[in-house]
């Protein structure tokens, strides 16, 4: 832990200090030898401005295994935050973000089952329906696949389980002579889903506990081969239905996706709370639907404002590991998904780079590591 020294800034008369000021120059700080950001990669936390004292404060989380590179990420920062109009001082911790994973086949966890053939699970939950959480989820499902992972992908949102419909599915799953359901392997990654339980087209509209009751006793019937992470569609929402599913589903940690416009803090704590009700670390924040990127020149356009995602995400200390273009070609093409169909936008891009966080911050599970690294 480094606190560093105070300092007095001969500006602070004419130039009060902002909070947008001091995001402005942290986005200014490059991973060394980057182009990436230390914000976008999420090394941020707790950013505390106080325009009045003219105080800035805040962790610096970084993940590397060498501490020159975090003591000059640090050095950086400082440097950049002196630089602000208005500050009078500046304090950074330096912290090693702890790795989520518990070990999760304690059994002395009575109430969860870990899910047969999966070392570690993911959900991704959001607030609210249509912000893109299954887009998200089978993007990043497919861009772990390609890091070299074993994934598996499972649609319980059991009110619009669309994940079939991305990626072109019909056939209803089969069941092995043991009553077990065989995922359908698609382009490499192993997918159930809800909706390929032979319910045709019927809209389940069935009432909470009900549902929650199916999907807990879905998750544990379905032969899943062995698998580096399963990636799980919550539905959206933060009630009953969805707090006993992650209650049951004995999660390793969660993403919370959210756009710009109903970025309201207030549906993310919710989604926080749900989480660490059943001790569930949510790793990260995914803003989707952010910007715009144009076509011939590159530009990126922030129609809602740049910093929603960003503000959320340091307030409530979770990294914002991604923000996704609103880009068509995130429908993917002919049930190929972003990241395999256009591999070139910047939303496959994103998508990466979230994979590439998700991968560091889970940690990768031994036996998935390429010898050689
Ligand atoms: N970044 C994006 N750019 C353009 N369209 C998007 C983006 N993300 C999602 N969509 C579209 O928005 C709709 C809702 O996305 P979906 O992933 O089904 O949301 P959810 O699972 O949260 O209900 C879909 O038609 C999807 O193709
Ligand atoms: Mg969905």
């Amino acid at each position: 832990m480094v606190i560093n020294k105070l300092f007095t800034s001969r500006s602070e008369k004419a130039h009060p200090l902002t909070y947008d000021a001091a995001l402005a120059a942290l986005r200014n700080v490059k991973f060394p030898g980057m182009s990436r950001d230390i914000i976008s990669f999420g090394f941020v936390q707790d950013l505390k401005v106080d325009p009045a004292a003219g105080s800035i404060a805040l962790q610096l989380s970084i993940s590397s295994e060498r501490p020159e590179l975090a003591e000059e990420i640090r050095k950086n920062t400082d440097a950049a935050l002196r630089s602000v109009p208005g500050v009078k001082t500046v304090a950074i911790e330096l912290s090693r973000p702890t790795p989520p994973s518990q070990p999760r086949h304690d059994h002395a966890q009575a109430t969860r089952a870990a899910i047969a053939g999966a070392a570690q699970i993911l959900a991704v939950a959001s607030g609210k329906g249509g912000v893109g959480k299954s887009t998200i989820s089978t993007n990043l499902a497919y861009a772990l696949a390609d890091r070299g992972l074993r994934v598996g992908l499972l649609d319980a949102d059991i009110h619009g389980p669309n994940v079939p419909a991305l990626l072109e599915l019909r056939e209803p799953h089969a069941i092995s002579a043991d009553q077990l359901l065989l995922p359908v392997h698609h382009l490499g990654v192993e997918i159930v889903s809800l909706a390929l339980i032979s319910m045709g087209d019927t809209p389940v509209i069935w009432r909470g506990p009900m549902v929650a009751k199916m999907v807990t006793e879905f998750l544990h019937r379905v032969a899943w081969p062995e698998l580096d992470v399963l990636v799980v569609d919550l539905p959206p929402g933060t009630g009953d239905v969805q707090l006993s599913l992650v209650q049951q589903a004995d999660l390793t940690g969660a993403l919370i996706v959210t756009t710009p416009q109903e970025l309201s803090l207030l549906d993310a704590r919710k989604g926080l709370r749900m989480f660490q009700q059943v001790d569930t670390p949510v790793l990260g924040i995914i803003e989707n639907m952010s910007h715009y990127v144009c076509s011939s020149c590159g530009h990126e356009e922030y129609l809602f404002g740049r910093d929603g995602g960003v503000r959320v995400a340091l307030e409530l200390t979770i990294p914002l590991l991604g923000r996704i273009p609103l880009d068509v070609r995130v429908q993917g093409n002919h049930g190929s998904p972003c990241v395999r169909s256009f591999p070139d936008s910047p939303a496959a891009a994103a998508f990466r780079d979230i994979a590439a966080s998700v991968e560091r911050l889970l940690g990768r599970p031994a036996a998935a590591s390429p010898a050689n690294s």
